[in-house]
């Protein structure tokens, strides 16, 4: 089979990966294999082929790159219940397996969600990690009606799911993007749309929301402190405050990371605490049960994921490319 096949990390990110002929993996008993059909792009795909994960993450060179897929399941393992071959699916994978950029990957079956009905299969690629992750991130708030939510980054997978998701559960959401985005934002239920490129973090109101949802930590971070009620909550996807997220993905960290994360991430703890913040680390996980059901419930919601372009497999390094340096407005996905 034909895959995107990253033969050795590189700092800079994507440039060891080649495209390659593989043999077509075999599902064991609990496992199921699948005809992939798309494959979505994620800033997590640059993470582990730069090496930054080696240390967390059992994936070792050569491997095939992809997190997020969707396809058809060709062929179920022995003990495997619930599954049949036919049945349209998308998943997660974690950071622990990748392989969604080839012709077929062999799928753990509990992590295999329903394609939703209505959704392309780019679509259903295009978003498992992203509403995990979002749904994640609220649940982990409890953010609930009435609360004031800040979204940044909301033209990305992660904040558009997440502002849908926070108005579905009764919140007024206020999200930071990009000016061309507000329109879109606005229809999917965002309340103010700041600029974050002519509106510093630091005249948005202050003390205002019950929750911020922080993509990208460092100054983005510390800056949204202020603006957070005493007593309200930062969910962040870059500053991680505990190893629990990634045991249960499957992640195996040397002991010694679970003294190191303190240290590293010691800057944005204290200033939450003096803030009176309460800090939530998200690192996603989820399971094919979760997603299906979150799958149904946006789809119900009207909510279609954004596709920024396709590309064919054998396209696949231009479509690394696109990714890096095209400035996608919405996910680049390979169709496999
Ligand atoms: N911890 C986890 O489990 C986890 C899971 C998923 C993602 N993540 C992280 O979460 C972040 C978002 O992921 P994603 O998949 O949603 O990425 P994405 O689709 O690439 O979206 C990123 C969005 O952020 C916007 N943006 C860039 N700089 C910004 C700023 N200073 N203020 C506000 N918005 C800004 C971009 O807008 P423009 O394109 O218009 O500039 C873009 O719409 C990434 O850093 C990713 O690594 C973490």
């Amino acid at each position: 089979m034909l895959s995107l096949t990253l033969n050795r990390f590189q700092k800079s990110g994507f440039q060891g990966i080649a495209l390659q002929e593989r043999t077509s993996p075999q599902p064991q008993a609990h496992q199921v294999l699948v005809r992939m059909k798309a494959a979505a792009l994620n800033p997590a795909d640059l993470h582990i082929a730069s090496g930054e994960m080696k240390m967390m993450s059992p994936v070792k060179p050569p491997f095939v790159l992809g997190v997020d897929g969707a396809g058809v399941v060709e062929q179920v393992g022995a003990a495997v219940r619930g599954v049949a071959a036919g049945d349209a699916v998308f998943f997660y994978t974690g950071l622990v397996h990748c392989g969604t950029c080839a012709q077929y990957m062999v799928v753990d079956a509990q992590a295999l969600a329903r394609k939703p009905e209505g959704w392309s299969f780019e679509q259903a690629a295009a978003s498992a990690l992203a509403l995990l992750c979002a749904n994640l991130s609220l649940s982990r708030a409890g953010v609930k009606a009435g609360q004031r939510v800040l979204v940044h980054g909301g033209g990305g997978a992660v904040g558009s799911a997440a502002i849908v998701l926070a108005r579905a559960l009764g919140a007024e959401v206020d999200t930071t993007a990009s000016a061309t985005d507000a329109a879109y934002l606005q229809s999917l239920g965002a309340s103010t749309v700041f600029d974050y490129k002519t509106q510093p973090l630091n005249r948005l109101p202050k003390s205002a929301y019950d929750m911020a949802l922080d993509g990208m930590g460092g100054a983005m971070f510390l800056q949204s402190l202020p603006l957070i009620k005493t007593g309200g909550v930062i969910a962040s996807l870059k500053v991680m405050t505990g190893l629990h997220d990634m045991l249960r993905m499957g992640m195996k960290p040397p002991a010694i990371v679970k003294w190191l994360l303190p240290l590293m991430f010691r800057k944005y703890t204290r200033a939450a605490r003096t803030a009176g913040v309460r800090l939530e680390g998200v690192a996603t996980y989820g399971d094919g049960h979760s997603l299906s059901a979150l799958g149904k419930r946006v789809v119900a919601l009207g909510y279609q994921p954004r596709i920024a372009k396709t590309f064919a497999l054998h396209e696949a390094k231009t479509a690394l490319d696109f990714f890096v340096n095209g400035q996608p407005k919405g996910k680049v996905v390979v169709v496999t």
